[in-house]
Formats: structure tokens, sequence, C-alpha cells
């Protein structure tokens, strides 16, 4: 069952050669059930670590996260992560791997063996299930981390730049594909994204982070209507502006005098910290 995320007042430090570095300072964000929201920003600026700290792996200085209403302490199959690069088990077959959490939780073989099967072949990779991650492509490797991940049916599902590491032609298609699950199922989505014609694509709404400390500079309601397409010239030009907007943003942080360029229909600025 979806369920919703708030991020309350995180601040997060690491000790680095004797001194103390602020990573995340009070960051402050909201994921409604059901919603899908991007988190953009500069390499660096502790997206990988936020989304850590939702997943339960890493515990913050101060502040709390709350999933369903519930403090996070821990992880759990409830809130599964998609990495950059899979981190598929290499010694478990295809099929294994996205039956991994579902054993854990204790479902019996039988329902999850069909459980993961359908899965596969909902992400194109029917006939693949007892190859192993190595004998199948970058994509389609994602592709089983994802599937790993949906099986659980989690109350919000997690992603680090999942398709980053791939060629623009697989990142399109994944991407695509993707929009099509999530229009299906309408879960709760908390992604970290480079690509900022992803959200365009996929996200309700975006958060712009900048860094040193990391923290929320800009909120983005991406307006555009439902069913969306990669090619729809608005979907686009959103995208292109997400882009030119969170390096402008990237680039103000630093200093530097930038005229920000206005939001195209289908974009909202909700909130401008800068
Ligand atoms: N375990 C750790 N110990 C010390 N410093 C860390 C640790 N994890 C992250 N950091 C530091 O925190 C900062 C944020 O890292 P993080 O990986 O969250 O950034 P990011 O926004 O995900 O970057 P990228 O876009 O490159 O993936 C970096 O300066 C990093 O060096
Ligand atoms: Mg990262």
């Amino acid at each position: 069952m979806s369920a919703g995320v708030l991020v309350d007042g995180i601040t997060k430090s690491y000790e680095h050669r004797g001194s103390r570095v602020v990573v995340l300072q009070d960051v402050n964000l909201v994921v409604e059930p059901g919603e899908f929201v991007c988190i953009a920003g500069p390499s660096g600026c502790g997206k990988t670590t936020l989304l850590h700290i939702v997943a339960g792996l890493e515990s913050p200085d101060e502040g709390e996260v709350y999933v369903g209403g519930k403090p996070v302490t821990g992880p759990s199959l409830e809130r599964p992560m998609v990495f950059q690069q899979g981190a598929l088990f290499p010694w478990m077959t295809n099929l294994a791997n996205v039956e991994y959490g579902l054993k854990m939780r204790g479902d019996p073989p039988e329902e999850r063996r069909r459980v993961a099967l359908e899965a596969l072949d909902r992400l194109g990779l029917a006939g693949h299930q007892d190859k192993y991650p190595h004998q199948i492509s970058g994509g389609q490797r994602q592709r089983v981390a994802l599937a790993r991940a949906l099986v659980l049916e989690p109350q919000v599902l997690l992603c680090d730049e999942p398709f980053t590491a791939l060629d623009s032609l697989t990142r399109r298609r994944l991407m695509e594909d993707m929009y099509q699950l999530w229009e299906a199922n309408r879960m709760t989505v908390l992604w970290v994204e480079h690509n900022l014609h992803l959200p365009a694509l996929l996200a309700d709404r975006v958060y712009v982070l900048a860094s040193h400390p990391g923290r929320v500079m800009d909120e983005v309601v991406v307006d555009l209507p439902r069913p969306r397409s990669p090619n729809d010239p608005a979907v686009m030009r959103v995208g292109e502006w997400l882009t030119a907007w969170a390096e402008a943003l990237a680039r103000i942080d630093q200093g530097q005098r930038v005229t920000l360029p206005p939001p195209p229909d289908g974009a909202i600025l909700r909130e401008s910290l800068h």
C-alpha cells in the first residue's frame, strides 16, 4: 500500500580529516501517497545521502523521516531502493534476484515465483529468468533491479538515478516503460535524478537542492496533464526549462549573476528560497 513520506528537518554531517562537514542542512520535504517526486541538484549536494536516510540505511544527526506516519528507524522491505548500478546478487539468477525480497518476507515459494515471473515479463524480460546478471545487458540489469523492488508493492519506491549509467536510447526506453508502470500503479516514488527530462515526463513535483550544505532551493510543480508523452513539445519544453533552471540555480549559489529563465506552461514555481 502506497504511503506518504515526510522529511522533517533533516541535518546530516560527516567527519572529514578531523573536521565536521555538514552535508544536509534542515531539509524538509513531503511526498503525498501515490505521488512521484524527484530530487535534483548538483553532484555532491547530498541526494544519495538523503535517500539513504529515507531508506533507513543511515541515520540523521537531527530531524526525523516518517513513512505512512511512522518514524523510520532502519531499512525495510516496504522502502526498497534501486541503485544507480543495479546492485544485483551476481551469484543468483535473475529470477532468484527478483524473488529475494519476497523470500525474506516469507511469501510461499509458488506464489513468489509467480509474482516474480510476472514482473520480469512486465519489464520485457520474459525468457531471461534463468540467466545470471552478467549474462544480460546493463539496461536489462536495471530492469531486474526495478522488478525486484516493484514485486514488493512497496509503501514507497526509492530510486537513485537508476538509469544514469545507461546509453541514451536505453535510458529513454526505460524512462518510457517506467512511465507506463507508474501510470498503471500510481505508487509513491522518491527519485533522485540528474537528467531533468525525466521529471518532465514522470514527476508531479521536483525539489532542487543546492550544495555545501545540501538544502532545498526550490520546489517546482510539474503541472502537465496526464497521460504524458516524451514527444509532446510541452513535456520537452518543461524538461529543457528544468535543466536550464537547475543549472542557473547552481551558478547563483556559487555567487554568479545569472538570469533565471521564466517557467513555461506546465511548470509552477512553488517556493523560491534564493
Ligand atoms: N559515509 C560518508 N563519509 C563521509 N562523507 C560522506 C559519506 N557519504 C557521503 N559523504 C559526502 O557527502 C557529500 C554528499 O554525497 P552524496 O553521495 O549524498 O551526493 P550526491 O548528491 O548523491 O552526489 P552525486 O550526484 O554525485 O551522486 C559528498 O561530499 C560526500 O563526499
Ligand atoms: Mg548520488
